[in-house]
């Protein structure tokens, strides 16, 4: 049974006045308490946790657990530098098989959690490997053939954070602190039972179109505020939900007008320099990293971050001449639909304090290589015909265990030249093992041309290393692509949707790296 209206009314995120739940935070132990993993083992467990999600109620959560020196962690915030290295144990305490993705990381694929390499329940798995990725903010989740899904929605996730210089003079110029001044926030939309449990049932349109919820959880709080303090914060925003997009923004609460923030980071970690925006969408699995400077406010003022309202784009039945069917069948209140605006987090400036650090000017010497003799890969993304069970399709295919429709050089420079169908929605595309650049986006609706920053239609995100791209309806992106690694054999990696019901319905190509001189 899901949640009643009656109850739903003080769960809604449209409602700033539901907002009085303070934040979750990273701290010494506990939920997303950060655990410094740098050359220093760790033995991860995976099972079910009960958590005061919904204020007065326990939600059974399954979650990844890490006992060290008598304290319990719970979804722990990992934190590696690197150049370190990195290990650890899985012991699975699920009833079914999982595996840990380290999403973002540039490691062997037996490393990577690939389903081909899945942990049975009672069996443990050593992940073990050097960091080689810069410095950023990365994630893990488990992916495990056709349930990462079911098991990343029922709770398992957590921040993975890397550390090197760059990273360190940022810090030291702004004197940021995690968990403190430096905040990762974890964005998750779900539905909720009248306990208190998260409900994951997606019908058949839900699996068309991924599966939505209709309370928002930042870091597994609902409606939650933060007192801030008139200095400079860094938020490290993670989508973590299975299908939502969010189109992030921070307004003075009451007002329209947008704030102006500082991008500074997207998935694969600094960007040579801040950039200045009012808004950026953010697909599933995306992260960008914003400063925001409060040292102009005063105590009692307010900032609120909040998603504006978007068009969705499900273009999918549109030309078939279909009628908008109603995504949604189900009892209780509506799910939140795709594009509708909600409220994620209050800051309410609590003091006044001295501050006089300033936004550097440059944030790292990022490294353009020379993609000038790169080959071109296409790639296309469609609706599969009527009636097909698999309804998303990559290169016309859908994604079958033993195949490897993508085989690459290793070493080799590619051009990923991606086009999305006209008659679609926006997909989230993720690539495994590798970090790629955005190069240019053509074709792009109007809601996204309009945020372009340059004559190639990239828009503020899309100006760092990334690891997931939302391409939207009719719309080509071209990324550059390097494939060099130093990893021994054949490397089996993937690319998919990260929509993660897209990903089970076999939105999913695997991608076979071979050795050089073949
Ligand atoms: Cu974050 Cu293959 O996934
Ligand atoms: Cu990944
Ligand atoms: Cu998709």
């Amino acid at each position: 049974m899901n949640i009643s209206s009656a109850a739903y009314d003080s769960l809604s995120p449209t409602n700033l006045d539901n907002f009085n739940n303070l934040l979750r935070l990273p701290a010494n132990d506990g939920i997303m308490g950060i655990v410094d993993a740098s050359d220093a083992p760790l033995r991860i467990t995976t099972g079910t946790e009960s958590v005061e999600v919904l204020p007065g109620k326990r939600s059974e959560v399954s979650a990844y657990r890490v006992e060290r020196d008598g304290k319990t962690f719970v979804n722990p915030t990992i934190r590696v530098r690197t150049g370190s290295s990195f290990s650890a144990e899985l012991a699975n305490g699920l009833d079914e098989e999982t595996t840990i993705h380290w999403h973002g990381q540039h490691i062997d694929w037996r490393m990577d959690g690939h389903p081909l390499l899945p942990v049975s329940p009672d069996a443990t798995y050593r992940y073990a490997y050097p960091v080689a990725n810069r410095g950023g903010t990365y994630w893990y989740h488990p992916h495990a053939h056709g349930t990462s899904a079911r098991q990343t929605y029922s709770g398992l996730a957590g921040f993975f954070i890397v550390e090197d210089e760059e990273e360190r003079r940022l810090g030291e110029a702004l004197d940021l602190k995690l968990g403190e001044t430096d905040i990762p926030l974890l964005i998750q939309d779900k539905m909720f039972d009248e306990s208190g449990n998260f409900v994951y049932a997606p019908g058949p349109m839900d699996e068309e179109m991924g599966y939505e919820g209709n309370v928002i959880l930042t870091n597994l709080t609902p409606n939650p505020y933060l007192e801030v303090v008139t200095r400079i914060y860094r938020f490290r925003l993670l989508n973590g939900s299975n299908a939502r997009n969010l189109r992030l923004a921070f307004s003075r609460t009451g007002e329209d007008e947008l704030l102006l923030y500082h991008v500074i980071a997207t998935d694969g970690g600094l960007l040579d320099r801040p950039r200045a925006a009012r808004e950026v969408f953010l697909s599933p699995a995306e992260r960008v990293d914003v400063l925001v400077d409060l040292t102009g406010f005063e105590p009692g003022e307010e900032v609120v971050l909040r998603s504006l309202p978007f068009d969705p784009m499900h273009r999918e039945h549109e030309m078939a001449g279909h009628m908008d069917m109603g995504h949604h069948h189900h009892m209780g209140p509506a799910r939140l639909s795709d594009g509708h605006e909600f409220y994620l987090l209050r800051l309410v400036v609590s003091e006044r304090v001295d501050y006089a650090r300033r936004v550097p000017e440059t944030l790292s010497e990022s490294s353009r290589q020379d993609f000038a003799e790169a080959a071109t890969r296409t790639v296309t993304l469609s609706m599969a015909a009527e009636g097909e069970t698999n309804r998303w399709l990559i290169n016309g295919l859908s994604h079958e265990m033993g195949e490897y429709p993508i085989v690459a050089q290793r070493g080799a420079k590619e051009i990923w030249e991606v086009r999305n169908d006209e008659r679609s929605m926006p997909h989230p595309m993720h690539l495994h093992g590798f970090r790629f650049l955005v190069l240019e986006r053509t074709g792009s609706p109007e809601q996204v041309s309009c945020l372009a920053v340059d004559d190639d239609g990239r828009t503020v995100s899309d100006l760092g290393f990334k690891d997931t791209v939302l391409i939207w309806p009719g719309e080509t992106m071209k990324a550059a692509v390097d494939l060099s690694h130093g990893f021994e054999g054949e490397q089996l990696y993937m690319f998919h949707c990260h929509i993660l019901e897209h990903e089970k319905g076999g939105m999913m190509l695997n991608l076979k790296v071979v050795s050089g001189e073949a």
